[in-house]
This record gives structure tokens, C-alpha cells and sequence, in this order.
């Protein structure tokens, strides 16, 4: 397979898309009483409701059968396995064994790496505990109650994304910061309340290489010792998480005090290594753990349960029939928790960088949609800004509601009314509301095509007891498998991101052009090269 428009479920994909291309929702739901819970499936703690789709039982199947003919279960197998299905790096691709319990075998090259991931977890928490007892002393003696990651994308957003998840369950005298941009506004911004004698830095990158978090590792060292006033500080001040140990070393970093990982597991699925380490000092190992078990659970529900009942095998076809059917560019991810406020920014890199690709694994150019766009904010927020495009917009937008049973603030009546407005906007964007109620409700004539809602948008509901860094887990793995599914679907590679080495290339040989004293010559175009006089004239 190459090209996966050329398969027969694909075809027949297409031909049944213009049968079923306009049939309402709410035709679906008065034909079958029972859609509604006969369109649900369960795993590792979270329910879905996918019945307000698009989809009638011929479209699931034929859906199942692309999966079928695409081999998404054999890819999913292979890449459990720890086969090298990052072929343009030449690596396996072993999240999920970040994850695996103690005694489980996975191996890379004939080896088993679960011991070492344990090693390394081990001396994660007996360094977590120490930096939370207050038995980990900074140069001068002092405990250390701040902690700063330094590090970007997939070095940043996962600990800064769960740590405001598991908020409710952190040690509250710590204050946790998170600097990533190149912009020294975040490292001035985050670190000025900031005692150094009670700071500890943790440079968190895979490569050591990032221009982002070098240049901000090199300046939060320049802040520490332009306060402490002696090299010595810097063993009790950082630790580097990394894959790169000569790097850390170079950098000036103890080895004792750095917590590696692999090459097989990429920036945006490393969370759960020791890139995870800030949060783990945050929520204690307890807590780490059990968002450990919660990613497993979940990779065992994708492993283990038919595709019918498979929560990122259905999210992942259901995303292929609006982006590739439907014409939908987008999706918008709307969880109604304001602890996961940094969810929908968590997902853009993790889904983006990995889908936002448009060769196949075997090089050629698809000629068919490949990763959407993701955006969303946590609701209620959302709904007083752009659901009015969703609701009533000229684009198809399928939306993920995320939702739990009891909230973690008791604070009546919030949860409720919180709650109701995830029911009532999947309800609203499923049903609508058609001319003849909007007249009934005596609308005048002139207005009445303005209240009209045509509905028939597509949702799922993902629903939760709790927030528990367990559901937390799944739900994040939830997400990655659902991403794997559609780049297995799509064939591309999932698990490269080349896309952001040029601009990389372009800014490391303009910066030596800004910083230069005497006029540069400059080879670029006449628009970059005119920016860059400008700003040059400009700067101050
Ligand atoms: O944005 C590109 C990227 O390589 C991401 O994939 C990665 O998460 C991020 O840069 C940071 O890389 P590192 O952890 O090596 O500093």
C-alpha cells in the first residue's frame, strides 16, 4: 500500500460519502432510539459518546475495513514490538515502553529496555523526594522550594501541560515555572520573585543542542552565579535531562545528576521519561506512577480491543472521514476542566508535529489530507468567544468535549453548570434549531434566518469519573494512539519532524547577520534582506 485512496475501501468511502453526505443527525437519532448508548465504547476509565457523527453502521464499517486494508493493526503491532518504524531516523518509536510495569520485555535491538526505564524512574523519585523533604540543599543550605524546567516543545509542553492538570495534587510550597521561548522576557518574567539560593534549575532536552533552551540554560546559570558568586553552585542548582550525556557534561552539569532517556522516544511523547521529572517533584512519585498505569491502560486497550470498541481506533477513522470526506481542516478540542487548560496546546504539537507531513513513507507526494489543525481552549471560555463560528460558520468543525463526573473543587453550583453546558453545546450542535421553531417561538420573518441553527455538527463526548493523574494518562495516550492511527491510515511517518530543521538552518546563520558590528552582506531575498536592515537601523 501506498497511497490509501487507491484502496477499495477507500473508494467505496468516497461513493458512500455522497450517499450519506447530507443525512441530518437528527434523522439518525429518530430512526434508532438507541444510538445514543449504542455508539459508546469504554477503556481505561473513560467513556465515549461518538453517536452524534456523522457515521451510519455502513460508514463504522466501512471505516473498520480502510483500517483493515491500511494494516493499522499490524503497524500498531510492529511498532510495539520496537521495530524501527521512524524510517527516516532509523529508530523504533517505544513510548509505550516508558510505561510498561516492572517485569514486562520490550526490546530494542535484541535488548530489553524495560529494566533501564525502571532504573531511571528509580532515581527520578529517590531525587524527587529529596527535593521535597527538603533534604536536597542548595549552594548556601537552604532547601530548594522553586523549581524551574528549562526546556521546548516536547521538553516543555508535556510537564507544563500535566502539571496544570495535577495541580490539585501537588506539593503547594513549590512554585513550579516553566521557561521555553528564546524571548529573555520568559526567563526574566518567570524567575524575578525568585530567591536563587532555593532555586533549582532542570535543563530538560533531548538533544542539549535546542538554541531555545541552551541559550536560557547559559542565562539562568549567568543569574544564578551573578547572585551566588561561585562555580561550585552550579552542581547544586541544575540537573540536566537528556540524551546527550557529553553534552551535559560540556554544559558543566554533574552526570551524576542527569536523568537520561533514548532515541526512541520522540520530543512530544516524552512526558512520561524523565522529561516528566519537574512534574514528578511536583506530585511526588505516588502520583507519577499512577499516571504511568494510566498510559498503560490505555496502550492495553489499543492493543487488546476490537476496533469497534477501541477508543483512538474509532477517534482516529472518525478524524479520517471529516478530514478526508468532509473537507473538515480542523478540530477543536474543548475540555470542560479549566485544570486542562494547556490540553488543546499539548495536542497541537503532539498531533501536528507529528501528522503535518505530506510524503508517504515511501517518499512520494500524497494526493489526498493528511494531520488537521487542532485548537481549543477549556471551556466554558470558548463558548463567549468562537463557538459562534461552530455553531453558525460556513466550516465543519468536529469537536472533542471533554468532560468529568465529579469535580476536584466542590464549589456548588459550578460543576453542574459547568457539566450542563458540555451537554447542552453537543446537543445545540447535533439538533440545531430548524426555521419552523425558530418561527414558533414568534421570531419575526426578517429575523428569523439569523436564529437558525442547521446543526448536524459533529462531537464526541469523552466523559471521566475524575481527574486523576491515571485518567490523566490515559487520556493523553488516548490522544497518541488516535494520532498513530490516522498517520498508519494516511502512511506517512508519524514520528519525524523535518519540518522544523530549515527555519532552524535560516535563523542560525541570520543571527550572527543581526549581532554583527560592521554592515553584513546579505544573500537573501530582497524581503529578508530589507527586514533585517531595518531591524539593524532599528534596534537600538
Ligand atoms: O520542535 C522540534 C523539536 O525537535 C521537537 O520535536 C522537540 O520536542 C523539541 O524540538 C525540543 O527538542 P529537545 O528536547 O532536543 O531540546
Amino acid at each position: 500500500m501506498s497511497r490509501p485512496t487507491e484502496l477499495p475501501a477507500w473508494q467505496a468511502l468516497q461513493a458512500h460519502y455522497d450517499e450519506v453526505k447530507d443525512t441530518h443527525l437528527r434523522d439518525l437519532f429518530a430512526a434508532d432510539p438507541g444510538r445514543g448508548e449504542r455508539l459508546s465504547a469504554e477503556g481505561a476509565g473513560l467513556y465515549l459518546d461518538y453517536s452524534k457523527h456523522r457515521v451510519t453502521d455502513e460508514t463504522l464499517r466501512l471505516l473498520f475495513e480502510l483500517a483493515q486494508e491500511t494494516g493499522v493493526t499490524e503497524k500498531r503491532d510492529a511498532m510495539l514490538r520496537g521495530e524501527k518504524i521512524n524510517v527516516t531516523e532509523g529508530r523504533a518509536v517505544l513510548h509505550t515502553a516508558l510505561r510498561a510495569p516492572r517485569g514486562a520485555v520490550v526490546e530494542v535491538d535484541g535488548q530489553n529496555v524495560v529494566p533501564e526505564v525502571h532504573e531511571v524512574l528509580g532515581r527520578m523519585a529517590a531525587f524527587a523526594d529529596q527535593i521535597r523533604s527538603g533534604e536536597w540543599r542548595g549552594h548556601t543550605g537552604k532547601p530548594i522550594k522553586n523549581i524551574v524546567n528549562i526546556g521546548i516543545g516536547g521538553s516543555d509542553l508535556g510537564p507544563v501541560m500535566a502539571y496544570e492538570a495535577l495541580q490539585h495534587y501537588a506539593q503547594r510550597d513549590l512554585t513550579l515555572r516553566f521557561v521555553s521561548n528564546v524571548d529573555g522576557t520568559d526567563l526574566v518574567e518567570k524567575t524575578r520573585d525568585l530567591d536563587p539560593a532555593q532555586t533549582l534549575f532542570i535543563v530538560s532536552s533531548k538533544t542539549f543542542t535546542t538554541q531555545e533552551t541552551m541559550t536560557n540554560a547559559g542565562s539562568a546559570r549567568a543569574w544564578l552565579l551573578a547572585a551566588l558568586k561561585d562555580d561550585a553552585a552550579v552542581a547544586r542548582h541544575f540537573v540536566a535531562v537528556s540524551t546527550n550525556a557529553a553534552a551535559v557534561q560540556k554544559f558543566g552539569i554533574d552526570p551524576a545528576h542527569m536523568f537520561g532517556f533514548w532515541d526512541w522516544v520522540g520530543g512530544r511523547y516524552s512526558l512520561d521519561s524523565a522529561i516528566g521529572l519537574s512534574l514528578m517533584i511536583a506530585v511526588g512519585p505516588e502520583h507519577f506512577r499512577e499516571l504511568l498505569a494510566g498510559f498503560h491502560d490505555m496502550d492495553e486497550h489499543f492493543r487488546t480491543a476490537p476496533p469497534e470498541k477501541n477508543l483512538p481506533m474509532l477517534m482516529g477513522l472518525l478524524g479520517v472521514w471529516y478530514n478526508n470526506f468532509f473537507g473538515a481542516a480542523s478540530v477543536a478540542v474543548l475540555p470542560y476542566d479549566q485544570y486542562l487548560a494547556f490540553f488543546p496546546a499539548y495536542l497541537q504539537q503532539l498531533d501536528m508535529e507529528s501528522n503535518g507531513k505530506s510524503v508517504t513513507l515511501a517518499g512520494e507526494r500524497v494526493n489526498y489530507q493528511t494531520g488537521p489543525i487542532i485548537w481549543g481552549q477549556p471551556g466554558t471560555n470558548g463558548q463567549h468567544a468562537f463557538y459562534q463560528l461552530i455553531h453558525q460558520g460556513t466550516k465543519l468543525i468536529p469537536c472533542d468535549f471533554i468532560g468529568f463526573c465529579q469535580t476536584l473543587n466542590p464549589l456548588p453550583p459550578h460543576h453542574d453548570l459547568l457539566m450542563a453546558n458540555v451537554f447542552a453545546q453537543t446537543e445545540a450542535l447535533a439538533f440545531g434549531k430548524t426555521l419552523e421553531q425558530v418561527r414558533a417561538d414568534g421570531v419575526s420573518e426578517e429575523i428569523a434566518p439569523h436564529r437558525v441553527f442547521e446543526g448536524n455538527r459533529p462531537t464526541s463526548t469523552l466523559l471521566a469519573d475524575r481527574l486523576t493523574p491515571r485518567v490523566l494518562g490515559a487520556l493523553i495516550a488516548l490522544y497518541e494512539h488516535k494520532v498513530f492511527v490516522q498517520g498508519a491510515v494516511w502512511n506517512i511517518n508519524s514520528f519525524d519532524q523535518w519540518g522544523v530543521e530549515l527555519g532552524k538552518v535560516l535563523a542560525g546563520q541570520i543571527a550572527p547577520e543581526l549581532q554583527a558590528g560592521a554592515e553584513p552582506e546579505l544573500r537573501h531575498d530582497s524581503s529578508t534582506n530589507a527586514l533585517i536592515r531595518r531591524y539593524r537601523a532599528r534596534r537600538g
